[in-house]
């Protein structure tokens, strides 16, 4: 059984005031949500007081990117060992704001992936096609160069460690979810790219979480896809009421 993951993504949004607000209003609406893990991935300046907040609870921390190196000369960067010590325990990677926004290369997320993992952060590494990509049928072939392109010199323990989300870019913050079928499309051929570079076993045990304008009132929809792990949620997620109600699905 795979324990579903529940992930918010907060992109540049919440002061460290604000974020102390919003996790002193989950708390009490997730404290028996006990099917699922609970993710929430503040902004930097908010990392430390979020994860002060949700110390004693269930609830991880996640950062939204960071530098491969551990130090140097970067500026505007942050490190591994600096997430760790402001309370992070995973961290999202490749999301798909940072690859078309921010010119991320599969190359680099394979470098954030190995850092993250020698420090000890969850990566949570996102994947998905463009509009133009499904509409031209290449969506496969281009999950298949992301995946290759973040995972290809792991070991299959290495992999285990990760947790992946399709996120068809089309769907981001435009109110269009992929249908559940669509999605769980999607991670059933993920799976079987997980099968082929890995193992039968490490592929079954690969949590994929789904992104793209998950609501609370389309996660149901989305969760009874077996194939379906999860959810990284980015609008949706920045009201503790509404993240709540997909939390407890
Ligand atoms: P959205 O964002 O839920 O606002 O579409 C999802 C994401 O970017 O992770």
């Amino acid at each position: 059984m795979r324990r579903p993951v529940i992930a918010g993504n907060w992109k540049m949004y919440k002061t460290q005031a604000e974020a102390r607000a919003f996790m002193a209003k989950l708390l009490p609406l997730v404290a028996n949500s006990q099917h699922c893990e609970i993710v929430v991935a503040p902004p930097y300046t908010a990392l430390a007081a979020t994860a002060e907040a949700a110390k004693g609870s269930t609830i991880t921390v996640a950062a939204q990117n960071a530098h491969w190196e551990k130090e140097g000369a970067f500026t505007g960067e942050i490190s591994m060992p600096m997430l760790v010590e402001a309370g992070c325990q995973g961290v999202i990677l490749g999301h798909s704001e940072r690859r078309h926004l921010f010119h991320e290369t599969n190359e680099n997320i394979a470098k954030k992936v190995r850092a993250a993992l020698d420090n000890n952060l969850r990566p949570i590494v996102c994947v998905g096609e463009l509009l133009h990509e499904r509409e031209s049928n290449l969506t496969h072939a281009i999950l298949e160069k992301q995946f290759e392109g973040a995972f290809a010199a792991l070991t299959a323990d290495d992999f285990s460690r990760i947790l992946l989300a399709y996120e068809p870019v089309w769907a981001i913050g435009t109110g269009r979810t992929a249908t559940p079928e669509i999605a769980a499309d999607a991670h059933r051929y993920l799976r079987e790219l997980a099968q082929k570079r890995f193992s039968t076993e490490k592929a079954s045990a690969l949590r994929i979480l789904y992104g793209g304008s998950v609501k609370p009132d389309n996660i149901k929809g989305l969760m009874a896809q077996v194939e379906i792990d999860g959810a990284l949620v980015g609008g949706a997620s920045l009201d503790a009421q509404s993240f709540a109600s997909i939390v407890n699905f």
